[in-house]
């Protein structure tokens, strides 16, 4: 069985291609450098540089593994959720190269594809209790098999990695900021305030209240021309971003069991994130405790492609 799978939701073209549950690919084109200018990615530019990467991404596939068209089985693309002319490109892709070949097409959920991330080259057992957290989602699921995913707690309004965008953005990052605030924060102590928030007894999670409060000291310390040590700023700000995960996800362990526990989504590649999912696998006795590798961290074809085996499975 091979499948191809394609990524387009965001500023990421991108084409996996497995064989029989092993990744033989992953090209990813991203658009990084493009919207940088404009501090976050705009959705026409998005779609149309898809536009202009798609060939260049398929043929880089072709050449990397030797591929023969006739030889996929079936077709995979990203359907929901994400930026529509976006979806729009890579779903086209995905129906003609399917109709090209008259082969199936399947269209699947972005979120659950950040979830199986961590199952390339790794085992799910059921049911799994997964943590999303990317640019656009911030979302607590439990997995009871490829099929069956049920949404536990989620943002009601902004997502992390796009508090940790703006925020980035008011210490004059380049976007996205969110790696380098955690670079930073890693050589800081957390000795500003922030709020944490939706500190209750519900699974969901609000970063707009943070993300506020944190560009609102900001502005007020650089009018007075305060002194701000940015090291410790950034690691005040990671503290209060996840210390309510830690705290709802520890929750959700006790309450759901999981025997595989693991995190997805782009801010997956926060060391914070990493370390506390790893220490609560271990904490919990969980040894089925998977973080994805880095270059599955972000936005991908493989982990599409991995999801849809899954799926077949
Ligand atoms: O999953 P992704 O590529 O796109 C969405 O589907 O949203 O996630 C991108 C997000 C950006 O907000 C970026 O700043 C964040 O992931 N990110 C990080 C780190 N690396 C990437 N945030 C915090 N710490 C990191 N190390
Ligand atoms: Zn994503």
């Amino acid at each position: 069985m091979k499948i191809l799978a394609i990524e387009s939701s965001c500023d990421e073209f991108s084409v996996g291609v497995i064989e029989n549950g092993k990744i033989l690919c992953n090209v990813v084109s991203s658009q990084i450098e493009d919207h940088k200018q404009f501090g976050g990615v705009v959705p026409e530019l998005a779609a149309r540089l898809h536009v202009e990467n798609l060939n260049w991404v398929l043929n880089e596939v072709k050449e990397q593994i030797n591929l023969d068209w006739a030889t996929i089985d079936r077709v995979a693309y990203t359907a929901h959720p994400g930026l529509l002319g976006s979806l729009i490109i890579g779903k086209m892709v995905a129906q003609t190269i399917g109709m090209y070949l008259n082969k199936p097409v399947v269209g699947l959920d972005h979120i659950e594809g950040h979830i199986f991330a961590s199952a390339i080259n790794n085992t799910f057992t059921y049911p799994a209790l997964a943590l999303i957290v990317s640019g656009g989602h911030t979302q607590i699921e439990l997995v009871r098999s490829p099929n069956d995913f049920e949404i536990i707690g989620s943002t009601i309004d902004d997502a992390i990695g796009e508090s940790y965008d703006k925020v980035a953005r008011v210490l004059g990052f380049n976007y996205p900021g969110g790696a380098e605030i955690d670079k930073r924060a890693q050589l800081g102590q957390p000795t500003y305030q922030l709020p944490l928030a939706k500190n209750d007894q519900s699974y969901d999670f609000s970063y707009s209240g943070l993300k506020t409060a944190a560009i609102n000291l900001l502005h007020n310390l650089q009018q007075k021309q305060a002194p701000i040590d940015v090291n410790n700023f950034c690691a005040s700000f990671q503290k209060a971003a996840t210390e309510v995960i830690q705290m709802k996800f520890e929750r959700a362990i006790k309450e759901f069991k999981p025997t595989t526990l693991t995190v997805g989504g782009g801010v997956s590649a926060n060391s914070k994130i990493r370390e506390m999912i790893l220490q609560l696998g271990q904490q919990y006795h969980i040894t089925n405790t998977i973080i994805p590798q880095f270059e599955y961290c972000t936005d991908n074809g493989a982990m599409m492609a991995q999801l849809a085996f899954e799926k077949f499975k």
